[in-house]
């Protein structure tokens, strides 16, 4: 699937009035849902966990003071008008891939700055998700973040923001404020249909064709909200063949991972370049 809110010929598909149909009906399927998907999150979100031994050749340091407190990744042109956080999945802001995804997006000339949100406190096997969530909700993350953003745009630098799983629903939350000027989710945890009623920025999403958290229906729902809201450009698609994680948790020996992985990143790239000015 790929939608984008510019895009002439998924406009004319006809899949507006059938979303609008389907309404109450996608509503009864999402909550009947529920109770399986909370099986799925606890171990989708801690599938194929960071390999700490791929950690080297990383372009950026490590800062121990961000604005707020946090300690985070820091990497390209300080000087950058443009400036990129990225909200790191469970897992947290320590995994060797999400370091190269920030290396990468600062080649295209952006300010990068991937903090530790979680004060080291990185969700695993050993913790409970429910009771891991309560100390770490992504809705408070983005309220004890102001100063970090704050801090950016006072240096002139506009924001954009990419978020994966955890740092999904921290990305649509800071999305609703007006510290960011544009969105860019992968495989999304507790993002919900709600939530794109109220983001005030370009967003974009790219899910997962298995991904149990948030599976390619909850994506359609996702877009049949942000079709209707013209002001806001959109864009999402659902990439066949991986699941959950697989835009910053693939695995580096195959193929097909790291192209699927490697187009996401392309993807959440253009996104940025596209909206930050
Ligand atoms: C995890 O925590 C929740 C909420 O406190 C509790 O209901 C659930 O039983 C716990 N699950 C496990 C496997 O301990
Ligand atoms: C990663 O991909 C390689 C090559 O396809 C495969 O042999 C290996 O089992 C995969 N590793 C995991 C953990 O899935």
């Amino acid at each position: 699937m790929q939608q984008s809110g510019s895009d002439k010929h998924s406009r004319a598909s006809g899949r507006s009035a059938m979303a609008s149909a389907q309404c109450f009906l996608c509503l009864t399927v999402l909550l009947a849902g529920t109770a399986a998907t909370a099986k799925a999150e606890r171990s989708e979100c801690l599938d194929n966990p960071p390999d700490m031994s791929q950690r080297g050749g990383e372009a950026g340091v490590i800062v121990n003071d961000l604005p707020g407190g946090f300690k985070g990744y820091v990497t390209g042109a300080a000087s950058s008008s443009r400036a990129i956080v990225l909200a790191s999945d469970v897992f947290g802001f320590e995994a060797p891939l999400l370091r190269q995804i920030a290396d990468k997006v600062s080649e295209a000339g952006y300010f990068v700055v991937v903090p530790d949100f979680f004060n080291g406190d990185y969700l695993d096997s050993s913790k409970n998700i429910s009771e891991w969530i309560k100390l770490h909700s992504p809705v408070k993350a983005a309220k004890d973040a102001k100063p970090l953003f704050a801090a950016l745009k006072k240096e002139g630098k506009s924001i954009g923001l990419g978020g994966y799983c955890w740092g999904g629903k921290f990305s649509v939350e800071m999305g609703k404020t007006s510290d960011v000027k544009v969105v860019s989710i992968s495989h999304p945890y507790i993002v919900t249909t709600d939530d794109m009623k109220e983001v005030k920025c370009p967003i974009e999403i790219l899910g997962a064709q298995y991904d149990e958290v948030a599976p390619p229906k909850l994506v359609y729902q996702y877009v049949s909200v942000l079709r209707h809201r013209t002001e806001i450009p959109y864009y999402a698609k659902v990439f066949p063949g991986v699941a959950h994680g697989f835009a910053c948790r693939y695995n580096t020996t195959h193929p097909f991972a790291v192209k699927t992985a490697e187009q996401a990143l392309g993807l959440m790239i253009d996104w940025f370049d596209k909206y930050l000015k």
